[in-house]
């Protein structure tokens, strides 16, 4: 039995997802994996935030630091977003030994490179599935199933919100600010949807992808930027009529000179997969010179769906025999056997 225990850092939609997937998931690890995961401190801006999610008070505190240092945490789960003070949490994890776990696609889209490598010169790692595609495992794949490629594209519907609009633009001839209002109303959308709306979002993730899918540094700053406020629906008529549908993109191409990252509504054949994907869902097609054509889809936000990577990064951490990961303290021989159960179970 390996004892893992993490330190989560906002208990937002995400954080108090990963919280309740954790606590409510806590036998199934232990009897499937061998691995008994805790949270030894959460924070928050109050009590109530833990509460809710089952954390007793004596794990709760309102100050960052206390997670950070504290000397039983394993891994530090990053869920507050934004640059400041999320830089500050990732030093201060880094140069105290623990390994940290984030969905903040705005500060990785900037620095994923840097920050990466800072982590490995501490002996440390960081992982950021969550930050792109939601509970689609792209960023693992990418990083390690993939690696006997050489990717050539990753184009990706990485923006549920604007999908979301398009989509009911196309299905119901709706006009874009009146589905947007509504997409704000049901809670999709921001109050200034702008990073959605903008391409900002998708450029975030983006960059994250290119970067990881192709080894090399991109930033958010790289990736030319257009987003869908301009789209009509007329013009989602017209290219449908030619046989297209439109979708807000981030594509990542390999060309002669290195790599090109842009996101823009893009026009795509109705029968090519990403055409099919309709709704808030996300979905991300790559192009490997081995592997050739694949498809990943999936939810791309949402508290489980977006738990479901965080905690995948937490548990790929846990296991000292994955590619590259760093053993925790008291690393145990770990088994990957499963007891086999019949199919009809
Ligand atoms: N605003 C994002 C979206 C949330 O609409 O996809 C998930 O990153």
């Amino acid at each position: 039995m390996r004892t893992v225990n993490v330190g989560i850092i906002g208990l937002g939609t995400v954080g108090g997802g990963v919280a309740r997937l954790i606590l409510s998931h806590h036998d199934d690890y232990v009897a499937n994996y061998g691995i008994d995961l805790g949270i030894a401190r959460a924070c928050a801006l109050d009590a109530q935030a833990a509460r809710a999610c089952g954390i007793p008070d004596d794990a709760f505190t309102t100050d960052w630091h206390d997670v950070v240092s504290d000397p039983s945490v394993d891994v530090v789960v990053e869920l507050i977003g934004g640059e400041h003070p999320a830089t500050e949490i990732y030093e201060a994890a880094f140069a105290a030994g623990k390994h940290v776990v984030t969905a903040n696609k705005a500060l990785l889209g900037r620095h994923v490179e840097a920050l990466a490598a800072k982590a490995r010169e501490n002996g440390v790692q960081l992982k950021c599935e969550a930050s792109c595609g939601g509970g689609i495992p792209i960023v693992s794949t990418l990083e390690r199933d993939l690696v006997g490629n050489k990717v050539l594209t990753i184009a990706g519907i990485l923006n549920g919100t604007t999908n979301y609009i398009l989509s009911r633009m196309e299905s119901e001839g709706a006009d874009y600010a009146d589905v947007l209002a509504d997409a704000q109303a049901k809670g999709y959308a921001e109050a200034d949807p702008s990073a959605d709306v903008d391409g900002f979002d998708a450029a975030s993730k983006t960059a994250i992808l290119a970067s990881i899918g192709f080894g090399t540094r991109v930033t958010t700053d790289d990736v030319y930027q257009q987003g869908i406020r301009t789209i009509a629906a007329e013009d989602i008529a017209v290219a449908h009529d030619l046989g297209y549908t439109i979708k807000l993109l981030g594509i990542a191409r390999r060309t002669a000179d290195g790599v090109d990252v842009r996101v823009h509504p893009t026009m795509i054949p109705l029968d090519h997969q990403l055409a099919k994907v309709s709704g808030a869902m996300n979905a991300v097609y790559v192009v490997g010179d081995a592997v050739g054509e694949t498809m990943f889809y999936g939810a791309g936000a949402g508290s489980f769906p977006t738990a479901s990577a965080v905690v995948g990064d937490i548990m790929t951490l846990a296991d000292p025999i994955s590619k590259g990961a760093t053993p925790l303290p008291e690393a145990e021989p770990f088994s990957h056997t499963l007891p086999l159960r019949p199919m009809d179970e």
